[in-house]
């Protein structure tokens, strides 16, 4: 079972409100995802042709046999993957993120589920006791942190001894062929498209500066260990449109996630 939340909430239309410190990078991406709330999933699909769905699927396979207690999904966001970890698992997930819309949005098609828990907060301070989560995951989140050293660390924090980390995120393809059309399609089809669709084109040229800015998966890995993390791999899908990395926290989750053992 969960353990209560470690900070103060109060509990609006069975979303748990969690305050927190902004920044402008907050304050804009959480703007952001505001507005495209409505046309989040939709737009999703349809730019990514559906591939998003494979993708979601493929990193919830990761915590086969770490889901039988409860697991993160943070940067819910519309809860696809939480939904996700539901269906493959029938898992306990507490899904967190710092956008309401986005989560109310979610939080609509979770009627009749069991075992969701929702929570607006910020994934740089997580609100939830240290070593709780049998696994964790984030898709298409940690290139949105302001800081993401500061995001791992609380990932860290908040894995039990032996749990495991997967991240789905947007990368840029290598093959010198295929790189300079997806460059395009990202920085010309995909916010043009976009902004009709949900009115905020600005919001679909973040997604394609951020996937820019964002480290090279070398970096990530590195990052990962850095914080902790143990027995880091991460793979490209897609052609490297995306890149899952997954990271372990030494120690034995059959004991109870109680005991490290390196
Ligand atoms: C691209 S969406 C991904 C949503 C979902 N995971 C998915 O697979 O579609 C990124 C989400 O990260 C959330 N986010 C960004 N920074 C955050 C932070 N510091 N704390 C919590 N959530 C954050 C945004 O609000 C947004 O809902």
């Amino acid at each position: 079972m969960l353990r209560p939340l470690e900070q103060a909430y109060y509990l609006y239309r069975g979303i748990k409100m969690v305050l927190f410190k902004e920044n402008r990078k907050k304050y804009f991406v959480k703007d952001k995802f505001s507005s495209v709330s409505p046309k989040y999933d939709l737009l999703n699909s349809i730019l990514s042709c559906y591939v998003d769905h494979y993708w979601r699927r493929i990193a919830a396979r990761e915590l086969t046999g770490f889901a039988s207690g409860p697991i993160l999904d943070l940067c819910a966001g519309t809860l696809p993957l939480s939904l996700e970890l539901i269906r493959q698992h029938g898992c306990q997930v507490a899904a967190v993120d710092f956008c309401y819309d986005m989560l109310q949005f979610g939080a609509s098609r979770t009627k009749g589920r069991e075992g969701i828990n929702i929570i607006c907060g910020d994934g740089e301070e997580l609100p939830l006791p240290g070593k709780t989560f049998h696994g964790i995951t984030v898709a298409f989140g940690v290139r949105n942190l302001g800081n993401l050293e500061k995001g791992l660390k609380e990932m860290f924090r908040v894995l039990k001894y032996g749990g495991k980390l997967v991240i789905l995120e947007f990368s840029r393809p290598d093959n010198p062929l295929f790189r300079p059309i997806y460059k395009f399609y990202l920085h010309n089809i995909l916010p043009f498209t976009a902004g009709i669709i949900s009115g905020d084109k600005e919001a679909y040229r973040y997604l394609a500066e951020s996937i820019d800015a964002f480290p090279a998966p070398k970096t990530v890995a590195k990052l990962m260990e850095k914080v902790g993390f143990r027995q880091v791999r991460y793979w490209p899908l897609t052609m490297g449109i995306v890149t899952i990395y997954t990271g372990r926290r030494t120690g034995d989750l059959r004991a109870g996630g109680m005991s490290e053992d390196g």
